[in-house]
């Protein structure tokens, strides 16, 4: 597995892929590899001839409270994870090339982002659009694989695509889940083991909601009570937010009569995690 690590020689080795023919499908992490991580790089495997990866801890997308210098990295651990699973390079950037004095431009997709993760973290999706967009430019995937945890994260990335034509297929991975049900992230390492004991209850709430849905039960209100009300009781977790929105818009819904994404996000000690399901109605 090849390790790029400017700019330039990235630019300049995709350039010279394309020409000859290759598919380049890109898989942009932060690090830190866990399963969900490898499941879009084998996914990435399957829509094209060469598989990237770039790892860069995006500064930009994180507030100054946020745990940016705390974030988990180990470059060792990742590079033998992503050779393992038969990635052909890796795209390592620094902060200072990515973000060079006098940097200013910004990509913000407005809408969509404003809900959701968007309200509790004002900056954040500007930050990831605009390092999704430069990764795009650099590495000039065919395709890039986003996972639907940051199911919000996922559509803001494919209105950017659509809105700026940019050539790039934006594909959506399904959630990874440990055994026991937790949506897995990078953050879960955060958690103390009771902790991680407690956050169970996003997945089993959202769950107990996929239950009453399909028992009939359409209205919003209905829905995200009982999950406010299953996260309430545990200590420990405090909910951000539990709500049901258009899937694609971010549209808030009073009723479920067409496909609807019920996103949660919730605090647990000091991680703060998310997990969503999207209800579809029987036709
Ligand atoms: O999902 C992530 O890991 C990051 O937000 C991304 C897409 C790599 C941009 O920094």
């Amino acid at each position: 597995m090849r390790i790029i690590r400017t700019i330039r020689e990235m630019q300049q080795q995709a350039e010279a892929w394309r020409r000859s023919g290759e598919v380049i499908v890109l898989v942009p992490t932060m690090g830190y590899f866990h399963a969900g991580h490898l499941a879009l790089m084998r996914h990435a495997r399957s829509l094209g001839t060469l598989v990237g990866v770039s790892l860069f801890v995006n500064p930009t997308q994180f507030a100054p409270t946020e745990d940016l210098t705390s974030y988990p990295r180990d470059f060792d651990r990742d590079r033998r994870l992503a050779e393992e699973v038969g990635v052909d390079f890796m795209f390592v950037p620094e902060a200072g090339a990515m973000y060079p004095s006098g940097f200013q431009t910004q990509v913000e997709v407005t809408e969509l982002t404003r809900p959701l993760c968007g309200a509790t973290r004002p900056t954040h999706f500007r930050g990831v659009t605009t390092v999704v967009a430069k990764l795009f430019n650099i590495v000039k995937p065919h395709a890039a694989v986003f996972g639907r945890k940051d199911y919000q994260q996922l559509m803001a990335v494919q209105r950017m695509v659509r809105d700026l034509n940019m050539e790039v297929t934006v594909v959506g991975h399904p959630i990874v889940r440990e055994a026991d049900g937790l949506a897995m992230s990078s953050r879960n390492q955060y958690l103390t083991p009771d902790q991680r004991r407690r956050a169970l209850v996003l997945s089993a709430a959202l769950d107990r909601a996929r239950q009453v849905f399909a028992g009939g039960e359409v209205r919003s209100a209905v829905l995200i009570e009982g999950v406010r009300e299953a996260i309430g009781k545990v200590p420990e977790v405090r909910l951000d937010y539990a709500e049901l929105r258009d899937p694609e818009t971010m549209a808030a819904l009073e009723r479920i009569d067409r496909p609807a994404l019920l996103a949660i996000a919730a605090f647990v000690g000091k991680a703060r995690l998310l997990d969503n399901v999207v209800l579809t109605p029987s036709a």
